[in-house]
């Protein structure tokens, strides 16, 4: 794994404060898991988020959030957050309050309150459209996996660097239809497939667990989890590509506003989060990465995972949150 120089602009105690932010926003839509109301399980997630972030001394801007200053009226990209503004440190947030409202309104798996930080300029501003995305986890050699050639090809090319059959490696995917000519030509090489709804952030990260017995991510999903997934994959040393892909014009509108002129351009793990860069999740469903918020007698649990690209460290975080506990409604 190529050594990250620690930046000074991401204190050290930040690690924590992170974690903070995470589990406020994954307790607040709790109370939203499996009741069904996708927009209400988010609105908690954000504003929870939001007021955490406005108490931590930083000059930061989030630079993935919640859409465009017009479409959201919170935590919206170009929002400034942070209680030192001028003064702090300037750091650039990537944030998701909530990745998976329909597994939270369903109470599906792997729900997460996810969010990363890096020195100002150092994540992509992805523009929210889709994203073709290829991952894979930690000890490979670079170029191991490439967006431009066939799923079957990297499929080969990972099974020859892993020293196994094609046959023995498990893939991750969206399950949605758009996937199907993938799922053919994984399916093709015999390769067992774990289709999941939902949460591909989660869905990336798996592929640096050997637990979950997932060797690579294939598909396309949402940019900003193509960032926050490149952001968590640069602390452990996974390799991620991605490519936006467009539905309209407006979306290519969208990306040009951001800067953006190559519109084929395969983004490297670097092009999506260079530097330093801190990632935290905290678990709001249970899922294979994390477990979600219970509630015990008089407190709530949280599990949560945060991890630093120059120091190279993964914590898991269990916390017991009793004056929470003791309240009846969030
Ligand atoms: P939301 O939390 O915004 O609903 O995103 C969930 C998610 O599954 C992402 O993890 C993924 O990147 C994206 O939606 C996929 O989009 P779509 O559901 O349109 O295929």
């Amino acid at each position: 794994m190529p050594a990250v120089e620690s930046s000074s602009t991401l204190d050290r105690v930040l690690v924590l404060e992170m974690v903070r932010v995470t589990e406020a926003a994954a307790i607040a839509a709790s109370k939203w898991v499996g009741r069904g109301d996708n927009d209400a399980a988010d609105d908690a997630a954000v504003e929870a988020m939001r007021t955490e972030l406005n108490k931590l001394p930083m000059d930061g801007t989030v630079v993935i959030g919640e859409g465009e200053r017009d479409e959201a009226p919170m935590l919206y990209i170009g929002e400034k957050v942070g209680s030192a503004q001028g003064s702090g440190p300037k750091i650039d947030i990537a944030l998701d309050p909530l990745e998976g409202t329909t597994l939270t309104a369903t109470a599906g798996p792997n729900a997460l309150a996810v969010l990363a930080i890096a020195e100002s300029g150092c994540l992509l501003n992805a523009p929210d459209t889709y994203m073709q995305k290829i991952a894979i986890g930690p000890g490979y050699d670079e170029g191991t996996i490439d967006l431009n050639r066939s799923p079957a090809d990297n499929v080969r090319a990972l099974a020859q660097a892993k020293g196994v059959e094609p046959s023995e490696i498990i893939a991750c995917v969206l399950d949605r239809p758009r996937h199907q000519q993938i799922i053919d030509e994984l399916r093709g090489l015999g390769c067992g497939i774990t289709l999941i709804p939902d949460g591909d952030v989660a869905g990336v990260i798996a592929t640096a667990d050997p637990d979950t017995g997932i060797d690579i991510y294939m598909g396309s999903g949402g940019a900003p989890e193509g960032v926050l997934a490149a952001a968590a994959l640069r602390c452990v040393g996974g390799q991620i590509q991605g490519k936006l892909l467009f539905r309209n014009d407006d979306e290519v509108a969208r990306a040009r506003r951001w800067g953006i002129d190559d519109l084929d351009r395969v983004y490297s793990i670097q092009d999506l989060a260079k530097g330093d860069c801190i990632f935290a999740a905290t678990g709001v469903t249970d899922g294979s990465l994390l477990k979600g918020v219970h509630r015990r007698k008089g407190c709530f649990t949280t599990e949560s995972i945060v991890m630093r690209a120059s120091s190279g460290t993964v914590r898991r975080v269990a916390t017991e949150h009793y004056k929470l506990g003791s309240l009846r409604s969030l």
